[in-house]
C-alpha cells in the first residue's frame, strides 16, 4: 500500500481535554475507489479535502454508507481494536442492501490497523476517550441514471473523542416518537446508510426543542413496539430479565449490543430478544418493575435513560438516575476495551506501534 506522509504533523496543536465528537480529525485517512469492478489504488493520504464530481450518484440518491468502531489506549500504554469483524459483517449487509460492492474483510481490518499505527499518538489517553474510527462509502461515478453506481470511494478517517453525552454518567431523557417514522420491515433500516440518519433530523431537532436528549423510535406501522433510540440501540432491565427489540430488519445491529447480551447472559440474567411494547415499558415505570433502561452503542458505549415522554406524560426511570447494571455493563466492557478486564471472549485486537 502507497503511504504518503504529512509533511507535518497537528498533533501538537490539539488540547485532548477538550475535544468535541466528530470535530477533530487525525493526520491521515485510507482511501481507495472501486473502478472497472475491482477495488484499487489502496493508500494512506494526508487527511484533507476530497474532489467530488457534482454529478455523483451519493449527493443525488443517498448511495452512501458507513461504519463506526473505536481504538482504545489501554492503561498498559497499547493500543487495541474491540470486534472488529463484526463492523465489518455490518458493513458487508449495508453493501448488499444498498448495491454497493464488498470490501474483503483483510482490508477493511489491515486499513484500519495501518492507518492508526501510524496515526497512534491520536489515541486520547482517558478513561472515557478514544479514536473513533469511520469507514465510509459512497458512489462516485458521474451520471444521472437512477440506478447503482459503477464508481465508488471509501475512505476510513479518524477522530480523537470524549464522553459522548459529556458529564459523569448521565441519564438521558428520551421522546417516544409517534409522528415520524426511523424505519419499516422491507426498509434499510438494518443498515447503516446515511440516509437513515438524515430521516431522523426533524424529530430529533423537535425533540431537543422539547428539553429531550434522543428520540425513541417506535415501529413504523402502529407506532406501539419500541426499536432503538437515536444513535443506539436499547435495553430494558425490567422484571430481572434484560429486555430489548429483536433484530427484525428495522434496527442496527449493534456491536456493542451484542456484546450486552453476551456479558448479561454470563451474568446469569436472563435475556429476551423480542417485541418489546411500549404500554409495557411504562407499566413497568408504573409498578416499579423497570429497574433500568440503557442505550448501548460505539459512540455513547452504555449510556442510561433517565426518563421517557410518552403520550404528553414524563417517566422516571430509577429516579432518572443511572443505575447499577448499567454502570457494572460499562466498567466491564470499558475495561475489556482499555486490557483493565481480562478479555475472556477474544473481543480485542493489540495493534503494534
Ligand atoms: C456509532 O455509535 O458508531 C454511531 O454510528 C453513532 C454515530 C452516528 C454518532
Amino acid at each position: 500500500m502507497e503511504i504518503r506522509k504529512v509533511k507535518q504533523s497537528r498533533i501538537n496543536q490539539v488540547d485532548f481535554n477538550n475535544i468535541q465528537f466528530g470535530s477533530l480529525f487525525s493526520d491521515h485517512m485510507f482511501a481507495m475507489e472501486y473502478i472497472d469492478g475491482e477495488w484499487q489504488n489502496h493508500r494512506i493520504e494526508p487527511f484533507g479535502m476530497i474532489e467530488v464530481n457534482p454529478v455523483s450518484a451519493s449527493l443525488h440518491y443517498g448511495q452512501a454508507i458507513f461504519e463506526g468502531m473505536k481504538a482504545y489506549r489501554g492503561i498498559d500504554g497499547e493500543i487495541r481494536i474491540f470486534r472488529p469483524e463484526m463492523n465489518h459483517r455490518r458493513l458487508s449487509a449495508s453493501c448488499e442492501r444498498m448495491c454497493m460492492p464488498l470490501v474483503d474483510e483483510d482490508t477493511f481490518i489491515n486499513s484500519i490497523k495501518e492507518l492508526i499505527r501510524l496515526d497512534h499518538q491520536w489515541v486520547p489517553p482517558g478513561e472515557k476517550q478514544a479514536l473513533y474510527i469511520r469507514p465510509i462509502m459512497f458512489a462516485d461515478e458521474p451520471q444521472l441514471d437512477v440506478r447503482p453506481a459503477d464508481r465508488y470511494r471509501y475512505l476510513v478517517i479518524l477522530s480523537p473523542v470524549s464522553g459522548y453525552f459529556g458529564g459523569d454518567f448521565p441519564a438521558v431523557s428520551l421522546k417516544a416518537e409517534e409522528k415520524y417514522t426511523r424505519a419499516i420491515q422491507g426498509g434499510t433500516g438494518f443498515a447503516k446508510a446515511g440516509g437513515n440518519y438524515a430521516a431522523t433530523f426533524l424529530a430529533s431537532k423537535e425533540g431537543r426543542e422539547n428539553g429531550y436528549a434522543q428520540i425513541l423510535w417506535l415501529d413504523g406501522v402502529e407506532h406501539k413496539y419500541i426499536e432503538e433510540v437515536g444513535q443506539m440501540n436499547i435495553c430494558f432491565y425490567l422484571n430481572n430479565k434484560l429486555v430489548t427489540p429483536e433484530l427484525r430488519g428495522t434496527i442496527l445491529p449493534g456491536v456493542t449490543r451484542d456484546s450486552v447480551l453476551r456479558l448479561v447472559s454470563d451474568m446469569g440474567i436472563k435475556c429476551e430478544q423480542r417485541l418489546v411494547d411500549i404500554d409495557e415499558i411504562i407499566e413497568g415505570v408504573r409498578l416499579n418493575t423497570l429497574h433500568e433502561a440503557f442505550g448501548c452503542g460505539t459512540a455513547a458505549v452504555i449510556t442510561s435513560v433517565g426518563s421517557i415522554g410518552y403520550r404528553g406524560t414524563l417517566h422516571e426511570i430509577n429516579n432518572g438516575q443511572s443505575g447499577q447494571l448499567s454502570r457494572d455493563l460499562y466498567s466491564s466492557i470499558v475495561g475489556i476495551q482499555r486490557g483493565e478486564v481480562k478479555d475472556s471472549y477474544g473481543w480485542t485486537q493489540v495493534i503494534p506501534v
